[in-house]
């Protein structure tokens, strides 16, 4: 049941018992009044009586009594009369039987006036019975309380109080319904004022809860109250500010961390880039060297045109396809270096560990590194953002070529499969679809020790310019970022030699973050 009508119904139950009870009283006392008004009248009846009547003679009392009582009868009086004794022709005395009468005749013998009482009749009926002594001249003269004072006759003086009874029936009649209106004005006045001051800011109250529960926490609720639950709110709305400045501190810190990784991921893409440069110079090198080279044997054919036609389409075809390949570098470059916001995309993670190969080509070639690259044909995008993630594989490749001595015959082994896994320390966890690269080398390793510390920011085991020892902290950031992780390997299993990096990114992301949320995490 509801507060408020429990409330109301409890309400309801103290009322209108107290306020039955005063009907009742009310009407009793009706009724007492009544009842006295009706004594009254009869003793004013009685001294009428007595007035027309007194003095009485022995004699005359028979007839003269039964004349009134007969005229009363007659004209249907409010009270007939009865003869309770009175002297027969032989001078005694008779009296009525009746056990009710007689009590009050002696009474009123005793009493040496008029006694009235109300009884109850045996069909359950109430009326009202009088005694009323009647005296002749020489008992007249006698003091009241005389002991010598006696009564000729009595008479006795009776009336139905039915009337009585119907006038408080009445009464009652007239005051049930406003009794009634009472109890429910006040019920339907309860219920309002609890509906108002309690139920619906209580909702409100609730409302707001809910509201907070999902993650508003921008609601004021019920300031404007200064009873008990305006207290509440108030304690209420108190935790809510708590709670959003704590998330809004939180966000800070938040934002104020992604700031700063996407500063690391930049400088660590330049560090990348630099490492980069005498490789670029290199590769930029070959191209114009033939560029050059063709452009010199123009010119010796320049004075002779039949040689210059014959040699023009060739050498110009191939100074065009160098062009484009050192655009091709430059792009590849200019394209890593860009800086971009995150976006989350389907990323084909075989055709961004390809474009990574790319940029690494060069140096792989010249260093006589075997390198071996096998990726399934169908696998399911990568939830992501490609370009964090080729910086990911660019570090790895990086890292595989600085571990290998140079013209040492080194082999470079690029594998990407699908596995379903648990994500370690989730071990209830259902298992996830992952796609797992691994870029595997027969390098210099990773000191045992050493494993521990290769994701800290700055830790490098590289010369001043070689390297910063950003790499894996960046790597491990953005593997992070999307849900995945690193393992490393060194020696890779069932190798002498080497270090194995294996990343593990979901290929279904059921709850992905919404786009450019990347780095948020
Ligand atoms: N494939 C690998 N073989 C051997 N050592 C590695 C390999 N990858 C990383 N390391 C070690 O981890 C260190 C940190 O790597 P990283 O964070 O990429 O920084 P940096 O390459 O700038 O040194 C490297 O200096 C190196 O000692
Ligand atoms: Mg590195």
């Amino acid at each position: 049941m509801k507060l408020s009508t429990r409330v109301t119904v409890l309400a309801t139950m103290l009322v209108a018992p107290m306020l039955g009870g005063l009907g009742y009283a009310a009407l009793r006392a009706r009724r007492a009044d009544l009842e006295a008004d009706l004594s009254r009248e009869a003793r004013e009846v009685a001294e009428a009586l007595r007035a027309g009547i007194e003095p009485l003679s022995a004699e005359t009392a028979v007839p003269t009594l039964t004349e009134r009582a007969w005229r009363a009868r007659e004209h249907d009086d409010a009270f007939q009369l009865e003869i309770l004794r009175a002297p027969d022709r032989d001078g005694r005395s008779w009296q009525t039987s009746d056990p009710g009468w007689l009590v009050l005749l002696q009474a009123a013998e005793q009493d040496d006036g008029p006694v009235s009482r109300f009884f109850e009749r045996a069909d359950g009926s109430r009326a009202f019975a009088m005694a009323v002594p009647l005296y002749d001249e020489a008992h007249l003269a006698l003091p009241r309380q005389h002991p010598a004072r006696r009564p000729v006759a009595v008479l006795g003086m009776k009336r139905s109080t039915d009337y009585i009874g119907r006038a408080v029936r009445a009464t009652a009649l007239r005051t049930f319904p406003l009794f009634l209106a009472v109890v429910v004005f006040l019920a339907v006045g309860v219920l309002l004022a609890l509906r108002n001051g309690v139920t619906a800011p209580l909702k409100r109250l609730l409302e707001g809860i809910d509201e907070v529960a999902k993650g508003d926490l921008s609601r004021v609720l019920l300031a404007e109250r200064e009873d008990d639950i305006g207290t509440i709110a108030n304690r209420f709305n108190a935790m809510t500010g708590a709670l959003r400045e704590a998330r809004e501190e939180m966000d800070r810190h938040a934002n104020a961390r992604l700031a700063m990784e996407t500063r690391l991921r930049q400088s660590e893409k330049l560090a990348t880039i630099g490492q980069m440069a005498a490789e670029i110079a290199h590769e930029v090198g070959t191209p114009l060297n033939v560029i050059g080279g063709r452009a010199r044997a123009l010119e010796k054919k320049a004075s002779d045109p039949a040689e210059l036609s014959k040699n023009v389409q060739k050498n110009v075809e191939i100074i065009q396809a160098q062009v484009a390949r050192i655009t091709k570098i430059i792009t590849q470059v200019l394209d890593f270096s860009r800086k971009r916001g995150p976006t989350v995309t389907r990323v084909d993670l075989a055709r961004v560990v390809g474009e990574a190969l790319d940029v690494v080509g060069e140096t792989i070639r010249r260093q006589g590194i075997a390198t071996e690259v096998r990726t399934p044909t169908a696998l399911g995008p990568v939830p992501g953002d490609p370009d964090q993630i080729q910086q990911v594989c660019l570090n790895l490749l990086m890292n595989a070529i600085h571990a290998m001595p140079a013209g040492a015959g080194g082999r470079l082994r690029v594998t990407i499969e699908s596995v379903t896994r648990r994500k370690e320390g989730l071990d209830r966890a259902p298992a996830t679809t992952y796609a797992h690269l691994q870029i595997c080398d027969n390098g210099a390793g990773i000191p045992a020790p050493a494993v521990q510390d290769i994701f800290e920011p700055f830790f490098t085991t590289k010369d001043e310019g070689q390297g910063t020892g950003l790499g894996l902290t960046v790597s491990h950031g953005i593997v992070k970022d999307h849900d995945g992780w690193i393992e490393v390997q060194s020696p890779p299993q069932g190798e002498p030699n080497g270090t194995s990096f294996s990343v593990f990114l979901p290929i279904e992301a059921p709850a992905l973050a919404p786009a450019g949320a990347i780095g948020k995490a």
